[in-house]
């Protein structure tokens, strides 16, 4: 199999947060993992560029949208590589390979009548001349009463309504009145293809709280998709239109798409042939914020596109900090940049992976639950069977593995089997435990055998034996560790002279020469953390 995997298009108008961390970590961990198989993973990403917050945005900088999304493209980028993330490519939904293929997909639909015109009246502001997206106006609750609420919904009674619905509206652009103009937009009929997005969820799904959201939404009629805006807008012209642009839900997961093709041209291959292929399969990793957009929208215009290669969306919960929604007035908001101040990008990888499973519960950040973390597992166990044991092996044994010493690894092979297969199937939290507990057990062994005494005793042949075995479950460990810490794995083989492990290296006797460890990570430490939070 050949997967194509995605994690969802950050917004180009903002810096990365340890929340896009989670995701694009969860997704590059499961890439890495697929590559250590039969199987092949090849990762696609992009900047989402388009639409209204973006236009302001740069306005509001006093640049053009084009500026905007070029600086916030290289600095997301640049988070990518800084947390050992391997992306296949990083493009953009502004660009050519996006206009063409969302003009295609759009074109279909309209020719096959999923896609109609209609006339409809909305909240609009004279003095800025825009249409006001829901999210721009505030006003009264139609509902109860209560002040300052959005255009789509209460925050205070929780019900949703119309903006035009709204009492005593406001434009949050310019603080005045607005209008009600009215214009023609184009609308995507969903519901006509309820039945085909029931049976498809099964397939693309198999998260049951996910499954259950789309079956209250699928049992009801799905309301008509408006998928045009008027300008100004930032984004692609709706083919024939001069002043009409296609909404950025719209073009965005096409993103995806686009982010393979460019992939594909720039590597001399045919993308209409790769995507045709039996044996290619499209999964995307996304927060369960964004699930309407991919489960129903996206299926839906993939449909209508004829094309059949979706095969997974795999949805993950928020990142909290310190039990909160993460937030800027609340000070409790962490920039990805900020975070690589503080600690080694694989600590992070690491900790957010042992809470990751498939469910889409919460996963919270602590600052004293990092640090005692990685204390614990990766110093405390993992590292610690390499560095008690391998100067036994310098000393006494020319540096070098006695062969034959794999009892140990073997004994733990049918866990190796397992905890790959928790990593297939986006379990890390328990590949992780699991992980540990066979650092634990080896940690024990060695305690027990104390081959410290067995030198001293005069036995170097049981010492060097003993450590032989503990530095081969250690090289397991690593090969099992290193889709989710590339970089330390990488200094252990390093320090094991050995490269490229894989999965079939695990419980091999293979090593030869060790290599005096040079301490590259280091325990953390509380005051470490100061201002991290602010
Ligand atoms: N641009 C859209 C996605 C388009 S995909 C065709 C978007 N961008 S985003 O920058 O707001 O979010 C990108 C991803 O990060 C989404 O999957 C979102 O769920 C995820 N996260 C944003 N904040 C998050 C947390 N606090 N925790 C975990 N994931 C979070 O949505
Ligand atoms: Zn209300």
């Amino acid at each position: 199999m050949k997967y194509l995997v995605t994690s969802a298009l950050p917004y180009a108008n903002a810096p990365l947060h340890l929340g896009h961390v989670l995701e694009i970590v969860q997704t590059d961990v499961w890439v890495r993992h697929k590559n250590l198989t039969e199987d092949e993973a090849l990762y696609f990403c992009a900047s989402d560029t388009h639409g209204t917050p973006i236009m302001l945005k740069a306005k509001e900088m006093n640049i053009s949208p084009e500026d905007l999304i070029g600086e916030l493209h290289h600095q997301h980028h640049e988070t990518f590589r800084n947390f050992n993330v391997n992306l296949t490519n990083f493009h953009s939904t502004h660009s050519e390979e996006n206009k063409e293929l969302t003009s295609e997909i759009f074109n279909k639909a309209l020719k096959k009548k999923y896609i109609y015109k209609k006339q409809i009246s909305q909240l609009y502001d004279e003095k800025e001349q825009i249409f006001l997206a829901d999210r721009f106006v505030k006003g009264v609750c139609p509902a109860c009463g209560a002040d300052d609420q959005y255009g789509d919904a209460c925050e205070k009674c929780g019900s949703t309504y119309d903006a035009l619905e709204l009492k005593n509206p406001i434009s949050v652009l310019s603080d005045t009145t607005p209008t009600i103009k009215e214009s023609e937009h184009y609308f995507f009929k969903l519901n006509e293809l309820n039945d085909y997005l029931k049976k498809n969820v099964q397939k693309i799904s198999k998260q049951k709280p996910i499954k259950a959201k789309l079956d209250e939404w699928l049992n009801e009629d799905l309301r008509d998709w408006d998928v045009s805006r008027d300008e100004p807008y930032f984004g692609f012209n709706i083919p024939g239109e001069k002043t009409k642009y296609i909404y950025v839900w719209m073009d965005a997961p096409v993103g995806y798409l686009a982010s393979i093709k460019n992939w594909t041209i720039q590597n001399n291959l045919n993308y209409e042939d790769l995507l045709k292929k039996d044996d290619i399969k499209l999964v995307h990793f996304i927060g369960k914020d964004i699930v309407y957009f991919h489960l129903l929208f996206w299926p839906a215009m993939l449909k209508t596109a004829e094309i059949e290669s979706l095969d997974e969306v795999f949805v993950h919960g928020f990142l909290t900090i310190e039990g909160n929604k993460m937030s800027k007035s609340k000070g409790n908001f962490i920039l990805a940049e900020k975070a690589l101040a503080y600690a080694n990008p694989d600590y992070y990888r690491y900790y957010l992976c042992s809470k990751l499973n498939t469910d889409i519960s919460d996963i919270d950040f602590s600052v004293d639950d990092f640090i005692q973390k990685i204390n614990s597992d990766l110093i405390g166990k993992f590292i610690n069977i390499g560095s008690r044991t391998q100067n036994f092996l310098l000393k006494l044994n020319n540096s070098k593995v006695a062969p034959g010493n794999i009892k140990k690894s073997q004994e733990y092979s049918s866990t190796y089997k397992e905890i790959i297969n928790f990593i297939d199937k986006k379990e890390y939290s328990k590949a992780l435990k699991n992980i540990m507990s066979i650092a634990d057990k080896m940690n024990a062994y060695v305690s027990n055998e104390e081959p410290w005494n067995k030198a001293k005793q005069g036995d170097e042949e049981r010492c060097i034996e003993i450590c032989s075995e503990a530095i081969n479950v250690f090289k397991d460990l690593s090969i099992l560790l290193q889709s989710f810490i590339p970089s330390i794995s990488k200094n252990v083989f390093l320090l094991l002279n050995a490269s490229d492990l894989s999965y079939e290296d695990l419980g091999a006797d293979i090593l030869n020469d060790v290599q005096k460890f040079e301490p590259f990570i280091t325990r953390l430490e509380k005051n470490d953390f100061d201002g991290i939070l602010d």
